[in-house]
């Protein structure tokens, strides 16, 4: 039986932040965003837009389309919740009005986690041929004002249905998985923007790489020449080059500078998006289906990595007829739709990020759901009526 990704939907922040702004006020060369890390723009929120809401435009398309039957479970994958014991997925479950008999969990291991709940899905609709499972990662990543992660924020969503006979990919058994406990990233309790150790960080990824390679061959996933496409977990797209630049070394590809321009269609979303976290490596495979002329029948490879560190590299074939189940033109119009934000608003927007107490936050969102502020220690979502 085939199992995968039968739906995949994004959404992202309303607002976005043009790179170029940001090297004028840090009086930083542009090159370095644009050609040494390979960001051009950052989508940010505003201030009724969270993980939450974000995710529920997301997953309100795969709604909208295939309904609700034979979804049981919702795997919430995110390093940016909102409350320390109640699953973002819960509120999303309230605001999309999903059936009660449903299991819903949230899941986290910074940017990797919705790889395990890909996977973790795959097994339930093993066991369940009949039932689908939800798969949404959303995130919003922060770093201080001026710091030298400032360049690499962004926020979105992805939202996945995994089901048997999927349309969009079917998931390959084999995995490599790598896992090692480092401080390369880490975001404590008491903080809402991350401290990392950013050189050291590249530097965990390139070796996770090689780690999970070796544990995907090993575990008899396929042949480097056998994978047509790589899609990497995207921080700043030019770590998807250097990633991929290490396993064309690691597997001694045969022509390894064709093979890294081939990467270039799964970059072009997250060059304008930032880093989304979570999202970012299924953001990297959406551009590819959305931005390739024609992928049908190729083997694609995912390699998600999450920072403390867990890295996961599997393969996944595109079935005929995929393109009718994409959003081409709507995933296009959402970044094209973005409103330009200045320097000056992007700081103030940042400082107000970390509310706290009660508050109300201001109407800003165009629907359909905001998070209008947080009442007696209670985060309000609102279904805004259309
Ligand atoms: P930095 O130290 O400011 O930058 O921070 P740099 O000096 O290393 O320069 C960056 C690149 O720009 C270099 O290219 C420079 O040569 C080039 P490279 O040599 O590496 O190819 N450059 C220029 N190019 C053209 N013209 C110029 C120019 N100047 C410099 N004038 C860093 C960069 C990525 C470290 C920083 O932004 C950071 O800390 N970011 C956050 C951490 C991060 O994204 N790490 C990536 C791996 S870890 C990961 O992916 C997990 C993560 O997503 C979290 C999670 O899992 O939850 C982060």
């Amino acid at each position: 039986m085939k199992i995968g990704i039968h739906d995949i939907a994004a959404a992202t922040g309303s607002l976005v932040l043009d790179l170029s702004e940001l090297a004028e006020h840090t009086g930083t060369d542009i090159a370095k965003f644009q050609r040494g890390l390979g960001q051009f723009e950052m989508s940010i929120s505003t201030e009724d837009d969270d993980i939450v809401t974000m995710a529920a435009r997301a997953t309100k398309q795969i709604i909208d389309r295939h309904g609700t039957d034979g979804i049981r479970t919702v795997m919430f994958a995110t390093e940016t919740g909102v409350d320390q014991s109640k699953s973002a997925g819960v509120f999303l479950h309230g605001l999309l009005g999903l059936p009660a008999n449903t299991r819903v969990v949230e899941l986290k291991e910074a940017c990797y986690s919705a790889t395990a709940a890909l996977q973790f899905a795959a097994g339930i609709v093993a066991r369940k041929p009949k039932e689908k499972v939800l798969v949404i990662a959303s995130d919003t990543a922060r770093y201080e004002l001026g710091s030298s992660g400032e360049p690499t924020q962004g926020c979105g969503a992805i939202a996945m249905l995994i089901s048997a006979n999927p349309a969009v990919l079917e998931i390959e058994p084999a995995a490599g998985l790598w896992t090692s406990d480092v401080m390369d990233f880490w975001r404590p309790n008491d903080r809402s923007t991350a401290l990392v150790d950013g050189h050291y960080s590249m530097q965990v990824y390139l070796e996770s790489v090689e780690g999970a390679w070796h544990d995907f061959r090993a575990a008899g996933g396929a042949e480097f020449a056998d994978i047509d496409y790589f899609c990497y977990h995207q921080p700043f797209t030019k770590m998807a080059v250097k990633a991929h630049r290490k396993l064309t070394e690691v597997a001694q590809a045969a022509n390894p500078d064709a093979s890294v321009a081939s990467l270039e269609e799964t970059m072009i979303y997250n060059r304008r998006i930032g880093n989304s976290y979570t999202a970012s490596v299924f953001y990297a495979l959406l551009s590819l289906l959305d931005n390739a002329e024609d992928v049908t029948g190729k083997r694609v490879a995912l390699f998600s990595y999450g920072s403390g560190a867990v890295a996961e590299l599997f393969t996944g074939i595109v079935p005929a007829g995929y393109q009718a189940h994409l959003r081409r033109d709507e995933n296009r119009r959402m970044l094209d739709a973005r409103t330009t934000i200045g320097y000056g608003e992007y700081r103030d927007r940042h400082i107000k990020f970390d509310q706290t107490g009660a508050y109300d936050t201001a109407v800003e969102s165009d629907g359909p759901y905001r998070f209008a502020g947080v009442v007696d220690n209670k985060r309000q979502y609102v279904t805004v009526a259309s």
